[in-house]
């Protein structure tokens, strides 16, 4: 009983996927045998993944049938077959003949240092082996990842191996997604989310094995993290701590932790080929692009599958698109080109995608970002295409400003990614840049996140810890001094801090919200306003980010038409978004009225998730929930009393100059208030892009700003001095 795969979601929604399902009844339960296309189905006929899709659609299904059930019931053997051979690869894994001497190294010592190639087993393997050996009976064994990506494919990966349902035994926990249970053994999570647990349990006490995965990314809180466990070990004996990473920088981490051995899982590394280009590369994706064509064109198929390092989803989604088009016009004697985009916010249906086989006599192409640098490994990949990019964020503590901006990789990056190519055979990877390039422009190594980033969040969850004297804590490289003082002075005019540095009462509620501290003091301040039920919906839009509307190529005009509709009155950016998701829930949910508007529906859904997760930890800080709908200056209030440190006022000539810190920046063209041009805004970030500019922008009375944060603004920062000289029209003739 198979679907029409293009039917009729395809048609209203150009981003529905296509599904076909085929349903076996067993028992009392229909389970679902599930694929994402019919591609994917035929391929069920040699029975390659059907047992991952098995499980899925069983808990799609709610029907709770326990795994050795499923093996026994599923009237096909393949599945058994499947995975034997799961447990059988298993075992061809590089870490595998190490697999006693690592259990006797961790045995013997409390903090061991693991090294080991891309690809050789220590995510998925290395936690396994721990709970075989009995470990968790004493307590969880966590394994962290920088990437919410790798934590769920991971995650979802180890459950498949052992056989049990994603969530039960196996699990993963990201921000506001906690797929685990109180079977949970394993469970994979991003370092961000056992940060937050330090806050509910100081000493880690349920947990008998700490594993650090990924070290060498060195994300903020991994940093952090490696702080707060190298001081849990010394009173927790019993505790195991893993730190481990791809072969960059292990002796920086042996140092650190107090001289822990290292253990080297021996790589197989295939030798790889570096290609540089002649001239620099005036148009990085199109060279990507020509790049795969022609390795595509003129190499068998069959003899290995393409990476493409790219910096985010709109070059995927570009590269995506040009690469769909062109090979539409190679005709049928080239081999087909499976093209698999992964990126963070790609669904989680859709990522899979790229860990399936690639059908005999095709190619796949990975379009990726960093995330398949280190964190994710794809089998098969022959060729690496690297540009030489990354995106990075940069912070500038002086001015706030931070800038997500596409920036050279570093030479340990480059030799990550070449990696890639030579991890089952010899492989080949094509730099789109010179070797002059590579040796003399390319700094060495990635600067760590925590001497980039701003530290407010983290410096409210260090406090929140007790640790007050954040000058002398163990960072294994610290952060520059000015971005500290600038957390601390941000805490400070949030009132999170009092005059000493501590703690307030409304920091500790603050800090219970997973949040940008300026959002956590929205939702607290709106309290006052009587609006906390607006603000929690502000709140969870906003972590959506930009995935809400969509603009298909061919329907922009009506696209953009839609979307002016939630503007109307030029609200603000802020109030929009609390239209848009008010109307969604008018509809009762509706998929049908997010097509008719061109709103994400996937997007929508989720910020309603971290909406209702936002609406607990309401009940925790005891905030009522009440509602305000119709007093937009309240939650106007409520939205400046957490943004106000970011105001800023209109000039002469249709810029605009933040109150504080003074500088020159603009509204995003994406704001709903970029050709209104109000006299003062407040604005939730700040990003640089080709300008400086301010993105979630609200407009508002300045008289607020003195009411709201006395001890921050004087009514001398915000005297309306030239409103008289500058008339309305004025304004709206610079807008462009
Ligand atoms: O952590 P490390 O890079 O050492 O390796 P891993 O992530 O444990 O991967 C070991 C093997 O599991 C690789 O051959 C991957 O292809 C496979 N794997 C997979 O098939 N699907 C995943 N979601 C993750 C890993
Ligand atoms: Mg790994």
């Amino acid at each position: 009983r198979y679907r029409d795969p293009v039917a009729a979601d395809e048609k209203m929604n150009p981003f529905a996927e296509q599904e076909a399902w085929e349903e076996h009844q067993i028992g009392k339960a229909t389970l679902k045998f599930g694929s994402k296309d019919i591609k994917k189905q035929q391929k069920y006929d040699d029975y390659e993944f059907v047992f991952g899709d098995f499980i899925k659609a069983a808990v799609m299904d709610g029907v709770n049938v326990d795994q050795e059930e499923l093996l026994s019931s599923v009237p096909s053997p393949t599945v058994k077959t499947t995975f034997e051979k799961i447990q059988s690869d298993r075992k061809t894994l590089p870490v595998y003949p190490y697999r006693e001497e690592l259990l006797r190294a961790i045995n013997d010592h409390q903090i061991l240092v693991i090294v080991g190639e891309t690809g050789s087993g220590k995510t998925t393997q290395i936690p396994q082996y721990l709970h075989e050996a009995g470990y968790t009976s004493r307590g969880k064994i966590a394994c962290t990842q920088p990437r919410r990506v790798a934590a769920m494919s991971v995650a979802a990966r180890v459950s498949q191996e052992m056989g049990v349902k994603l969530g039960h035994e196996v699990g993963y926990s990201i921000r506001f997604e906690d797929c685990t249970s109180e079977k949970t053994i394993l469970k994979y999570m991003t370092d961000g989310m056992l940060l937050r647990e330090f806050l509910g349990e100081p000493d880690l006490a349920s947990y008998s094995v700490v594993m650090v995965d990924e070290a060498h990314e060195r994300t903020l809180s991994t940093d952090i993290l490696f702080g707060l466990v190298k001081d849990i070990a010394r009173f927790r004996p019993d505790l195991k701590l893993l730190i481990s990473s791809a072969t960059l920088d292990a002796e920086k981490f042996s140092d650190y932790f107090d001289s822990a051995p290292i253990f080297k899982i021996p790589g197989r590394r295939f030798p790889v080929e570096i290609h540089y280009t002649k001239a620099p590369e005036a148009d990085y994706l199109d060279a990507a692009i020509v790049t795969a064509l022609q390795i595509h064109a003129t190499q068998p198929p069959g003899d290995g599958d393409i990476l493409i390092f790219l910096t985010g989803q709109e070059e995927i989604e570009t590269v995506d698109e040009i690469l769909k088009h062109r090979t539409r016009g190679l005709g049928t004697n080239i081999a087909e080109l499976i093209i698999c985009p992964i990126y963070a916010n790609l669904p989680t249906e859709l990522q899979s995608k790229i860990f399936e086989p690639t059908p005999q006599g095709a190619r796949k192409v990975v379009l990726a970002t960093n995330i398949a640098e280190t964190s994710l490994t794809i089998d098969g990949i022959k060729y690496v295409i690297d540009p030489g990019f990354v995106k990075m964020k940069s912070y500038n503590p002086r001015t706030g400003m931070e800038s997500l901006l596409v920036t050279p990789i570093s030479k340990a990056s480059a030799n990550q990614r070449a990696g890639r190519s030579g991890r089952t055979g010899p492989g080949k990877c094509f730099r789109l840049y010179t070797a002059y390039n590579y040796y003399n422009d390319l700094d060495d190594n990635t600067v760590p996140e925590i001497q980039r980033t701003n530290l407010a969040n983290v410096v409210l969850s260090l406090k929140s810890l007790g640790i007050n004297d954040l000058l002398n804590f163990d960072f294994m490289d610290p952060p520059p001094s000015e971005a500290l003082l600038k957390a601390l002075e941000l805490l400070y005019a949030l009132s999170a801090l009092n005059k000493h540095g501590e703690l307030t009462k409304l920091g500790r509620r603050m800090a219970e919200f997973p949040l940008d501290p300026m959002l956590s003091k929205m939702i607290v301040a709106s309290d006052k306003y009587q609006c906390s039920n607006e603000a929690i919906t502000i709140a969870a839009m906003l972590c959506i980010g930009n995935s809400i509307f969509y603009r298909p190529k061919d329907k922009q005009v009506h696209a953009d038409n839609a979307r002016v509709n939630f503007h109307m009155g030029n609200v603000g950016d802020h109030m929009a978004l609390l239209k848009v998701y008010n109307s969604w829930k008018d509809t009762n949910f509706s998929t049908q009225w997010c097509y008719e508007n061109y709103i994400q529906v996937r997007s929508m859904k989720r910020a309603r998730d971290i909406r209702d997760q936002l609406e607990g930890l309401l009940e925790r800080v005891e905030i009522e929930i009440t509602t305000n709908p119709n007093d937009l200056d309240a939650i106007k209030k409520a939205i400046t009393s957490g943004l106000f440190p970011h105001s800023a006022k209109l000039q002469m000539n249709g810029s605009y100059r933040s109150l504080k810190h003074p500088q020159t920046v603009h509204i995003h063209p994406s704001s709903g208030l970029a050709q209104v041009l109000p006299r003062w805004v407040v604005y939730h970030e700040l990003v640089q892009t080709t300008k400086e500019y301010m993105r979630h922008v609200t407009q508002l009375k300045p008289e607020w700003l003195v009411e709201i944060a006395p001890h921050y603004y004087h009514l001398k920062d915000v005297e309306d001095l030239s409103s008289k000289k500058m008339p309305r029209s004025h304004c709206r003739s610079t807008k462009d």
